[in-house]
């Protein structure tokens, strides 16, 4: 968002002035996380350490839906991680890469380009579901080159997998390729064939329209099945990862406003706006607990995320955790945790295991996953 600000130079202050009081002051607020008291991790009941490395430096060379295309620097090593929390072993949990046999990649490389996921019980079939969404490079389909993405884009596709509780492979199920899944943040499960996905820019791969999306608010949420997809949600402005909840209703958060929009799920699988929320801060993704409380990944100051996207190792972002839960009738979010950038990563996710009361952080710019312990 403000490095777009940036980009658009000193040369047109006036209009900048003008952005700013019509398009750009929350987002500058939450950006420079002005007015904001950041507090340090001591004042949360938890204990925090790290337990597993990623990789996070690909991401900021091949990273398709925000418009970073260095096809050489693209991930060879993509693949879906389990962390099976219920079984610790010294300082982690165990750890399962499943591999994916029968998927072919792109122009047969096998490389999958993982950017987000959401899975769901097939409880008749005993089986779990993964959609994936997967940044992947596009080719000429008649001479298998790669074609020039920064004028085409990428080639982003929904891909469906089937894998089990205790399996050690992903069996690959479907591909959904449409030109309505253009920039996919993320995906959130809608029952049977379908989905639901947030293009954080829009249909729009390349260009001025992608780079001013999160100003413009070119995003949308898209719904996908088998027969095809359509957008149901347009002028967003940089939708992120958004969540189905236990309660049916689809929550989309705005990494630019800071807000949470929830929507009912109308007939013709339409969404329909029924509350909109202000977390005060910039936010990623959205995960629910066991419990339907809502876990969101939160950014005290904006404009440090776009440094530790370029260079993972060395900044060190604040992060935060919100939670968003009905009391009363109405939502309420309250700071669950917060670390002036000393201990814990920068998450982009945060799952919390109701059963433990554990948080768990991951995160597309950081390079290592951390658990957080309640203290007793
Ligand atoms: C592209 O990625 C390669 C491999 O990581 C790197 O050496 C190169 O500097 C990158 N190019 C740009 C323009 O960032
Ligand atoms: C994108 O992926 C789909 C599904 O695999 C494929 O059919 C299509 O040819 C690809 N397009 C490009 C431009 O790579």
């Amino acid at each position: 968002m403000v490095n777009i600000f940036f980009k658009i130079g000193l040369s047109a202050v006036a209009l900048l002035a003008v952005l700013f009081q019509v398009y750009l002051k929350d987002a500058i607020w939450l950006g420079f996380g002005i007015g904001k008291t950041i507090q340090p991790l001591s004042d949360f009941p938890y204990t925090c350490r790290t337990i597993a490395d990623t990789h996070p430096i690909s991401r900021s060379h091949w990273m398709p839906s925000v418009g970073d295309f260095n096809l050489t620097g693209r991930s060879q090593r993509d693949s879906v991680v389990v962390l099976d929390i219920d079984k610790p072993v010294e300082n982690g949990f165990q750890l399962r890469v499943l591999k994916t046999p029968g998927y072919t990649g792109t122009a047969g490389d096998g490389l999958l380009d993982v950017a987000g996921f959401a899975g769901t019980d097939n409880i008749e079939k005993g089986t779990i579901e993964l959609l994936l969404v997967n940044h992947r490079p596009s080719v000429d389909a008649e001479t298998g080159e790669f074609l020039d993405h920064s004028s085409v884009g990428g080639n982003s596709t929904i891909d469906l997998f089937e894998t089990g509780p205790d399996a050690t492979e992903l069996k690959h199920v479907h591909t959904y390729a449409n030109k309505y899944i253009a920039t996919p943040n993320r995906v959130a499960a809608a029952g049977g064939d379908s989905f639901y996905i947030t293009n954080d820019h829009g249909p729009h791969k390349v260009g001025w329209r992608h780079a001013l999306s999160p100003i413009l608010g070119t995003g949308d949420v898209t719904f996908c099945n088998k027969a095809g997809c359509k957008p149901v949600a347009e002028e967003l402005k940089f939708p992120n990862g958004l969540a189905m909840g236990p309660d049916g209703l689809l929550y989309v958060p705005s990494s630019m406003l800071g807000t949470i929009t929830v929507y009912r799920i109308l007939p013709d699988n339409g969404l329909e706006k029924v509350d909109e929320v202000f977390a005060g801060y910039g936010i990623d993704n959205l995960a629910f607990d066991k419990h339907g409380d809502m876990y969101i990944a939160a950014f005290p100051v904006g404009v440090e995320i776009f440094k530790a996207y370029k260079d993972p190792f060395n900044a060190r972002p604040p992060t935060a955790t919100l939670r968003m839960r009905k009391q009363d009738g109405v939502y309420v979010i309250d700071k669950i945790i917060e670390d002036a950038g000393e201990t814990l990563p920068v998450a982009t996710t945060v799952l919390h295991d109701a059963k433990t009361g554990r948080l768990f952080f991951s995160s597309v710019i950081a390079p290592w996953i951390s658990v957080c312990e309640p203290k007793n």
